[in-house]
């Protein structure tokens, strides 16, 4: 199948309204990520987004809907619900709710629950309401990827798979959305995202952050959100993430990245802004935005480990953030990426490479 690239025309918007009605792939900007959309009450085309993805049919998908009213016939929508839509909505936040009979199990995996968004990119809502569908739609990349954050990435991933990529330029999130599960009390965010745990608690009286949001699952425990099991966001090369005090992470970072050298593995390190200057200039630190301004971290982030593989690095060796904020999504996306391998910098080396 040929894949077209096209800027979001209205003669491309309803070529996309089209291809969707007729059961096949349309990939789309979101304000977070690009997604890959199927109708989510056609059994079969659902079926071909996880077919494209490569991803486990027990992942199960969000359903992307226009506004408030359009969530209605698809999930039980709480007086919870509407608040949170009411303050956030359209944005980057994802609701669990109770789903009505309508979702084929195909798309939340047979679960009582239904991932519902209502995205704020006018690209993503003018398509919704050209197809007048519910959008079944996961980050358009191959399954483990990191999320794609152009049109770019997406035809890198999934050319021929589709039909038709929209070409709404790069993502101004560039993180999914929070995922907030409010089948259970206090409601629970499954996965950090732009709409923080603190902007949460600015309407609701209380909200619990799951605390597999930042470590791994544990031998034989069952994933809230079976999206958290799986390895994520994943460049090629091995990500190891380096923590301790500024000088001894800065020291670490150049001392793995000589030993890599050494041994022919190209390795590069990823730096926030603030401290690029004060690396040796042949280290040739890579900038992951700003720690001042966690936003331009977010937005860089995933397309620059698309970079790095595309560049040949083997090891990246990457400094970290509070967990705080906005700081609290990078750092999950950041140490799944990573396989939750970290290196203590503030620890003598060990001498072998990580
Ligand atoms: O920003 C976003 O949310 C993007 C754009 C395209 O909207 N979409 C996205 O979808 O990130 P995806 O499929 O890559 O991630 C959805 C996450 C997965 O971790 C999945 O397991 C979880 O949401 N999820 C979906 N439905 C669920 C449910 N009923 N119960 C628990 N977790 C669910
Ligand atoms: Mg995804």
């Amino acid at each position: 199948m040929k894949t077209a690239v096209l800027p979001p025309t209205e003669a491309a918007l309803l070529q996309a309204a089209e291809w969707l009605q007729r059961g096949q792939l349309v990939a789309f900007p979101t304000e977070t990520v690009y997604g890959l959309g199927a109708n989510a009450l056609d059994e079969a085309a659902v079926g071909r987004i996880f077919a494209a993805k490569g991803r486990p049919s027990s992942n199960p998908l969000i359903l992307h809907v226009p506004d408030m009213a359009a969530a209605e016939p698809l999930c039980q929508v709480s007086p919870t619900a509407r608040l949170l839509m009411e303050a956030f909505c359209p944005g980057p936040l994802t609701l669990l709710l109770p789903k009505k009979p309508v979702i084929p199990a195909v798309v939340n995996g047979g679960l009582s629950s239904v991932a519902i968004r209502i995205p704020a990119h006018p690209v993503a809502q003018s398509l919704l309401k050209a197809c007048g569908l519910p959008i079944a739609a996961p980050s358009a990349n191959t399954s483990g990827r990191p999320s794609p954050t152009t049109a770019q990435h997406v035809l890198a991933d999934l050319e021929g798979k589709l039909p038709l990529i929209l070409d709404g330029g790069p993502c101004a999130l560039g993180l999914e959305s929070t995922v907030v599960d409010l089948t259970a009390d206090p409601p629970s965010v499954l996965r950090p995202g732009g709409v923080t745990p603190e902007m949460l608690l600015s309407v609701l009286p209380q909200v619990q952050v799951a605390d597999s949001v930042l470590r791994p699952l544990r031998e034989g425990e069952t994933a809230l959100s079976p999206g958290m099991m799986y390895r994520h966001y994943a460049p090629q090369a091995k990500l190891v993430l380096v923590q301790g005090t500024e000088e001894h992470v800065r020291a670490r970072c150049q001392a793995l990245q000589a030993q890599a050298a050494d041994q022919g593995i190209p390795a590069r390190i990823l730096a926030f802004a603030e401290h690029l200057p004060l690396y040796d200039p042949a280290a040739r630190p890579v900038c992951i935005g700003s720690l001042q301004q966690p936003e331009t971290v977010a937005q860089s982030l995933f397309a620059r480990l698309r970079q790095m593989d595309a560049e040949g690095a083997q090891l990246l060796l990457c400094e970290v953030m509070e967990p705080t904020g906005l700081g609290l999504a990078i750092m999950n996306r950041l140490r799944r990426a990573a396989s939750f391998l970290v290196e203590d910098a503030d620890q003598p080396a060990n001498g072998e490479l990580p």
